[in-house]
């Protein structure tokens, strides 16, 4: 990405006076894997709620998402929502639950906050193809309200899966559910920004930031979440921050 197409995006996201700290940005070449789309649907998997995600590829892990049936949500649902991007990305960026329209389209982050999502990921380089993009609930909660816990703890393993086929350079938990879900804690979204944190179970560091969803009703916070992007590439590049 050329810096001009940069500040296009930095402007888009209403930062518009941006510096450049050390060698925090990467250059556009830092994307060394091409999108490449999931692997397709597997045949004769086994499904059902009985099954452990553990050991499955991600043709396994999508089929037995795609059956799921662990929580009520199955029942509203129009379609899971699995997620999206490069299955051998370095970036996981992992959100709370779809909205109607990831309900609809079956694709993650693809409503106003998706497009918001998308600006902050070309202000450091990346696009949805990229990186790999998944959410803590696989299922939209009716009337988007937050996913409970019986609900966040029957789609736990779906992600945990996801986080070791994918074995990330870093996790990008865009707000509080997702924080608050990978690194099991009830600590507010502020206690959780500005560090890097490590995901429970898997060896990635996690750094935490804002919902795009939240920085649209509050752009005044898009300095902070620029902070936190700037802190997420030094950590994915090998930094200690
Ligand atoms: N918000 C999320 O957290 N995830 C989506 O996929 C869409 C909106």
């Amino acid at each position: 990405m050329s810096a001009a197409e940069r500040d296009a995006w930095l402007a888009a996201l209403g930062l518009v006076r941006w510096e450049r700290r050390g060698a925090a940005v990467s250059p556009a070449g830092e994307i060394e894997r091409v999108a490449g789309g999931e692997a397709g649907m597997a045949t004769g998997v086994e499904v059902g709620r009985d099954v452990d995600p553990a050991g499955m590829d991600w043709a396994a892990l999508r089929a037995c998402v795609a059956d799921c049936t662990r929580c009520g949500l199955h029942r509203s649902r129009t379609q899971t929502v699995f997620g999206v991007g490069n299955p051998t990305a370095d970036w996981l960026i992992v959100g709370e639950a779809p909205g109607a329209e990831e309900d609809r389209r079956g694709e993650p982050f693809v409503g106003r906050a998706g497009r918001l999502l998308d600006a902050m990921l070309a202000a450091i380089g990346h696009s949805r193809e990229s990186v790999f993009i998944a959410n803590v609930l696989k299922c939209r909660p009716p009337d988007n309200r937050d996913p409970s816990a019986e609900e966040a703890s029957a789609c736990r393993a779906y992600l945990d899966r996801q986080v070791g086929l994918l074995a990330p350079r870093l996790i990008l938990a865009v707000g509080r559910i997702a924080a608050q879900q990978l690194l099991e804690t009830a600590a507010p979204l502020g206690r959780l920004r500005g560090k890097v944190h490590r995901h429970p179970r898997h060896d990635v560091p996690v750094v935490v930031t804002y919902h795009p969803a939240y920085l649209l009703r509050s752009p005044a916070d898009k300095a902070r979440a620029w902070e936190d992007l700037l802190l997420a590439v030094r950590t994915a590049a090998g930094a200690s921050s």
